[in-house]
């Protein structure tokens, strides 16, 4: 009974691991502002970097600033980047088991939606 138990363990394992990988809530779709596969990798050092010329220098780039990927990456189910555990800007890092805190400031919502529910 155990030894079946754990052949079929091994024989499941592939397709666990399939279902493991996060799967994403694209948003709005469009193109990205660079190649996916590039910015897979590198949005990281773009949003970062920006962060820190934007806060010292106050210089913007409309291009990479995080409302832009907001505006195209949120969900168009809720508008937000956060909201739920396939959320665009959630669930690689939920797998990758990174941990952001740009989202105490920035909002995580487009920013259509958000002038909606908050007109001021
Ligand atoms: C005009 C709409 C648009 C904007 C703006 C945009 N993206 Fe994208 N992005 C897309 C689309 C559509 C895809 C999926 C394209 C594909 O898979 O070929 C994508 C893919 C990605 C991916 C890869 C996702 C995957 O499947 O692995 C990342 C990461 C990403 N974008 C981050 C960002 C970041 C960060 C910003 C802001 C600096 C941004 N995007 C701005 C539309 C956009
Ligand atoms: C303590 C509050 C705070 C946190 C946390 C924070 N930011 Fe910001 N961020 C700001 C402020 C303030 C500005 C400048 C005002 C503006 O441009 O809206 C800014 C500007 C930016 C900009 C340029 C403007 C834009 O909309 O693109 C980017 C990009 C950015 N932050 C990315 C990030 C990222 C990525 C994180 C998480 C790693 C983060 N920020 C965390 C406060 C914060
Ligand atoms: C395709 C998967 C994927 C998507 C989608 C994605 N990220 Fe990431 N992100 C990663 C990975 C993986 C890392 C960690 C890379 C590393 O450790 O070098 C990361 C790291 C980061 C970091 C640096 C964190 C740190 O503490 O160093 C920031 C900031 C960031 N992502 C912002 C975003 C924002 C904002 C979005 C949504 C617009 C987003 N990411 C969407 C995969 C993704």
């Amino acid at each position: 009974m155990k030894l079946l138990f754990s052949l079929l363990l091994c024989l499941c394992l592939p397709s666990a691991w399939a279902d493991a990988a996060p799967k994403l809530d694209i948003g709005k779709g469009g193109q990205c502002v660079e190649d996916a596969q590039w910015m897979r990798k590198n949005h990281m050092h773009v949003l970062k970097h920006q962060r820190d010329e934007a806060v010292r220098k106050g210089v913007r780039e409309e291009k990479h600033s995080l409302k832009n990927c907001i505006e195209c990456h949120a969900s168009t189910k809720d508008d937000s980047v956060i909201a739920r555990a396939d959320s665009f800007c959630v669930a690689c890092h939920k797998y990758e088991a990174v941990k952001l805190d740009c989202f105490e400031c920035h909002s995580g919502k487009r920013k259509s939606a958000w002038l909606q529910r908050n007109a001021k």
